[in-house]
């Protein structure tokens, strides 16, 4: 997999829409400001947060010092001082086409003063109602025209859930694809951009020791789980109307299903990839309402109809687990378990993959990918206890991301994103049809789902199903 690591050097401004938001304070800007201490970004960059709230500079100068999230003493203080000179705020109604002329006006004014036209990335860090306002808004003020020639590209980062459904997904497509190309377009999935999940691509097919093994001929099945231990906090409202299986097992669960069952690309590059992840997709098994007892669980956790924001009947499922099938030749009728859930007794994300023992079912090697944390990989093998007997036990080969001297922190999935996003580079960006047949599988399973008994969990169980 080639990624350029070259300095995006061209002068470029990123907006965030929605710079008050819990997203541009927890994950945007620590991720701007690594990479402002790190010296990738362009040595002419702007941030402009765009809002409804008023603020004069120093107020919203405060306000960022208050709610970006870092920790004290974790970068030094002329480094925050220096990347917050570089920040601006433009305060405006989302809806309004007189916001965006002067949003329009001051990005001008700062091309003014790069004396050069500029590249432009406008993130949504709103909640998804108001994207296709923001995009049309954006499209009819003449915003993501490129300023000059070849330079001054623009591009416009859009964060999950894309759609609710099927139908509104398809929707949104159509109407991003109306105004947009496709390069313009960068849909964020902040799992493809975790160091140890793409890991899973390189092992794959960097060593041939597996690859042979990668089929059902070997493998009896795949366990993915993304399991959290935080409750879900202060989300109550958008989490209710969303659940578990969309929150997270529309995207960042089936992603990671998509890079370890996908056939090897024609080239390492983002078409072919995105085009293998979405093969593996488009071929799952549909869940229906004759096998969706068999094959789906849901739970809520004790106390989630008690949490804030959350409707006092509420039926939405914090936890999931979904049995599935990749209908091709390579995975047929091989398992393949995705499990999820908030409140649970550990945060971990994890890939298990079993291999066939004919002779001694119990007796499998299971190959681990750690995605968070303690990232790593661990082949579970056999050996044989000392003595005098033959009897074998079982014992663990181990790598973990931490053995790497060089590393004292691997870089955050945000970074990497944005990273990818100001030099073009889409392979760790959801493309259309990935999003339309992650929907198509889940969505039908949304509308069962009261065919399938509610299991109430404990908050810190380790175990639902
Ligand atoms: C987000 C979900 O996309 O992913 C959250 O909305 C979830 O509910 C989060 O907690 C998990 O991401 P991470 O990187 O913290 O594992």
């Amino acid at each position: 997999m080639q990624h350029s690591q070259t300095q995006n050097s061209a002068p470029t401004i990123f907006v965030i829409f929605g710079i008050t938001g819990d997203l541009a304070g927890r994950k945007l800007l620590p991720a701007l400001l690594n990479l402002y201490v790190k010296k990738v970004l362009p040595q002419k960059f702007a941030i402009v947060g765009f809002s409804r709230r008023n603020f004069t500079r120093e107020e919203f100068r405060q306000y960022i010092r208050d709610n970006i999230n870092i920790k004290p003493g974790q970068f030094k203080e002329e480094d925050v001082k220096h990347f917050l000179d570089h920040m601006s705020y433009e305060q405006g109604l989302f809806d309004t086409p007189e916001s965006y002329h002067r949003l329009a006006e001051k990005l001008q004014s700062i091309d003014e003063s790069f004396k050069q036209c500029s590249n432009k990335l406008f993130h949504l860090s709103v909640p998804p109602t108001l994207y296709e306002g923001i995009l049309e808004n954006l499209s009819s003020s003449g915003l993501t025209i490129p300023c000059g020639g070849d330079l001054g590209w623009t591009r416009v980062l859009i964060e999950k859930p894309f759609g609710n459904d099927i139908e509104t997904a398809k929707k949104l497509d159509k109407r991003i694809g109306d105004l947009f190309s496709e390069e313009q377009i960068f849909r964020i999935d902040h799992y493809l951009a975790k160091e140890a999940l793409q890991n899973v691509l390189a092992f794959r097919f960097a060593n041939t020791l597996f690859e042979p093994l990668w089929n059902r001929h070997h493998v009896d099945k795949v366990h993915i789980k993304l399991l959290e231990k935080i409750d879900i906090e202060d989300r109550g409202e958008f989490y209710d109307k969303v659940g578990a299986l969309k929150d997270v097992g529309q995207n960042h669960v089936l992603q990671m299903l998509a890079l370890v069952a996908m056939e090897s690309p024609e080239e390492f590059d983002a078409e072919h990839i995105r085009k293998e992840r979405a093969k593996v997709l488009k071929h799952l098994m549909p869940i229906t309402s004759k096998n969706i007892n068999d094959l789906a669980v849901r739970g809520q956790y004790e106390g989630y109809l008690h949490e804030k924001g959350v409707r006092p009947e509420s039926q939405t499922e914090t936890y999931f687990r979904l049995e599935t099938y990749i209908e091709n030749a390579r995975w047929k009728d091989v398992p393949f378990f995705l499990e999820s859930g908030k409140a649970l007794s550990e945060s971990k994300a994890e890939i298990d993959i079993y291999f066939k023992n004919e002779n001694e079912e119990e007796r499998q090697n299971i190959l681990t990918f750690r995605i968070q944390p303690d990232e790593g990989i661990k082949i579970r093998f056999w050996v044989k206890t000392p003595g005098f007997g033959l009897q074998v036990e079982p014992k663990t080969l181990k790598f973990k991301y931490s053995d790497f001297d060089s590393l004292s922190t691997l870089p955050d999935a945000y970074e990497k994103v944005l990273f990818d996003a100001f030099v073009g580079d889409q392979t760790l960006f959801t493309s259309t049809d990935e999003v339309v047949h992650a929907w198509k599988f889940i969505s039908p399973i949304v509308e069962l789902w009261n065919h399938v008994p509610m299991t109430r969990y404990k908050k810190g169980s380790s175990y639902v199903y």
